[in-house]
């Protein structure tokens, strides 16, 4: 198995223990596990400009591209995502934040969805339990199959000790993570998923070739390999969570009529 390691961190610091230990513990369990890192702070990726050509025409149009093609190619090449960012003010540290915002697109057209993840963060005290389910979240958004939380309090700014209690928490997620990740099963979404999901795929046609607003998410969600799915062809959707699927689905075609998000530029 391949595993990402992301340092969305200014330093290797407390956070950046955990995630060397639960590294080790999977590589204790699998021998023949392979590991990668990128630290955020080494590519020096600029700000979002927001010019939005990443929405609006793909992002091999983003003026960082060569930096952000890299992280993706990176994260196709892994079975599984470490991705580390302390809590600095109960929020991800700005440097992840930069980075999320480069793939806000994919929220529209989700992408990793074979793809699993644990999202780790330490906090002094208090917060890095919102940190963690946002940069969760977003994950999740942008297709992550399963996305494990991991929030720990280090009480700690410099010279942490990790306690038992973490060590054994993090070999426990060690395991679960690397038992799922190298079973390959895909999980199926769950139903708070598949709202964005068939909101944007209801909404498309109103962004499609040929119409006045249109755009990538028009011709990505209008293709056939998708147009009539409620979920990505490559994870299996139950049969009692289709109807919700295509009741969002509903709503965004109908909310399409009403409101037109004018990207033209
Ligand atoms: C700029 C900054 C903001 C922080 N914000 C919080 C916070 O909101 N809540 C908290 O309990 N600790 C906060 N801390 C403490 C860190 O979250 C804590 O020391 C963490 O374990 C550091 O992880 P790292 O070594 O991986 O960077 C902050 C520390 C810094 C430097």
């Amino acid at each position: 198995m391949n595993y990402l390691l992301i340092n969305g961190s200014p330093r290797k610091g407390n956070t950046w223990m955990l995630v060397e230990l639960i590294k080790n513990e999977i590589q204790a369990m699998s021998a023949e596990a392979v590991f990668d890192e990128i630290h955020l702070a080494d590519l020096e990726l600029p700000f979002c400009t927001g010019c939005s050509l990443c929405f609006r025409k793909g992002h091999e149009h983003c003026p960082h591209n060569k930096t952000m093609r890299e992280v993706i190619s990176k994260i196709d090449w892994s079975d599984g995502v470490i991705f580390a960012t302390t809590t600095f003010n109960m929020q991800p540290a700005a440097l992840t934040k930069n980075f999320i915002d480069h793939l806000c697109f994919m929220l529209h057209r989700p992408y990793f969805f074979t793809k699993k993840a644990i999202v780790i963060s330490t906090v002094g005290g208090v917060g890095a339990k919102k940190a963690v389910q946002y940069t969760a979240g977003t994950l999740r958004g942008i297709g992550f199959n399963r996305c494990y939380e991991f929030p720990v309090v280090s009480y700690s700014y410099n010279a942490y000790e990790i306690n038992e209690k973490t060590k054994n928490k993090c070999v426990k997620m060690a395991v679960k993570f690397h038992n799922d990740v190298a079973s390959k099963e895909m999980h199926a979404p769950s139903l708070a998923l598949l709202i964005p999901y068939n909101i944007f795929r209801g909404m498309s046609p109103a962004y499609a070739p040929g119409t006045e607003y249109e755009s990538l998410d028009g011709i990505h969600w209008t293709e056939p390999v998708r147009a009539k799915k409620v979920y990505d062809p490559s994870i299996p959707v139950p049969l009692y969570k289709k109807p919700f699927g295509g009741l969002f689905y509903a709503i965004g075609k109908m909310a399409s009529k009403y409101a037109a998000i004018t990207y033209r530029k």
